[in-house]
């Protein structure tokens, strides 16, 4: 059997179950075209809707994307509006499609300081692909950030210390996590960031500590179900170990062992 040049294999058994995506490069992709970052954010959130299609076809079981941080709050506020009214449209467009995929649509993030503009169609949604049984969830990050989630997953915990609801040897990674709405559904398995940079960004910080890290130079706008499939067949590569030994991996079959010298 011949596959099409830019297919990519990926194995039904080992998927992640989570994936988080950090969709970076709009801006880049509306510059590179001599056009304003509205555009290159127009073009990102046609590649939101490409890659839930691609995600829900895999058989992810979560799907996260980093929509708006708490720190995108410092833009121009021209492109706060515009990113606000590219959102209000895609939960309007997908809804029938989220429902007839089983796709539950959830937020993590500051959501109180949403604009009601978006609320108005982000709450409803909410609540009507919840009544669904879900195949997969879409959790939309919206003014997140991982430090804020974690402080206040502290303050909370705190909080029934000081009210006697809890012992403070009770303060564990445990009862923390429990109160980390990004981890609902589970820890991320994988966290790919498009747009050539390496870092984090404050994404899903808690739950990171064993996902397995992809970066694409690809810039958003530009990626595609099969940029998805190639980091979902890079994560069934990999060994995970969450910290304990794993086989040693194989030694090329001509390999000679090392010798160092020092
Ligand atoms: C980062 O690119 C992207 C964002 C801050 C926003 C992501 C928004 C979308 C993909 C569109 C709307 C979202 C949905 C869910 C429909 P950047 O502007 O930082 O790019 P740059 O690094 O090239 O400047």
């Amino acid at each position: 059997m011949t596959l099409p040049e830019n297919s990519v294999l990926v194995e039904a058994r080992n998927l992640p179950s989570h994936v988080g995506i950090i969709m970076d490069g709009n801006g880049r992709w509306a510059q590179q075209r001599g056009a304003p970052r509205v555009d290159g954010h127009r073009e990102g959130s046609k590649a939101v809707r490409r890659i839930v299609r691609a995600a829900r076809r895999l058989g992810l079981r979560a799907l996260t994307l980093y929509a708006f941080s708490e720190q995108n709050w410092e833009r121009p506020e021209g492109e706060i509006d515009a990113l606000w009214t590219l959102l209000r449209e895609f939960l309007m467009s997908e809804r029938d499609e989220l429902l007839d995929n089983k796709i539950r649509l959830n937020a993590i993030g500051n959501i109180g300081r949403l604009p009601g503009l978006v609320r108005a169609v982000l709450d409803p949604l909410r609540r009507e692909t919840e009544e669904e049984k879900a195949e997969m969830t879409l959790t939309l990050a919206l003014s997140y950030g991982g430090r804020e989630e974690i402080a206040q997953a502290a303050q909370k915990l705190a909080r029934d210390v000081a009210a006697g609801k809890m012992r403070p040897e009770d303060v564990n990674h445990e009862s923390l996590r429990a109160q980390m709405p990004s981890l609902e559904f589970g820890d991320p398995d994988l966290i790919i960031r498009t747009g050539g940079e390496r870092r984090i960004s404050n994404f899903l910080l808690y739950g990171l500590a064993y996902a397995e890290l992809y970066f694409a130079d690809v810039l958003w706008p530009d990626f595609e179900s099969t940029d998805l499939y190639a980091a979902v067949a890079s994560y069934q590569a990999r060994e995970r170990r969450f910290g304990r030994v794993g086989k040693p991996a194989p030694l090329l079959p001509d390999a000679k062992p090392l010798r160092l010298v020092g």
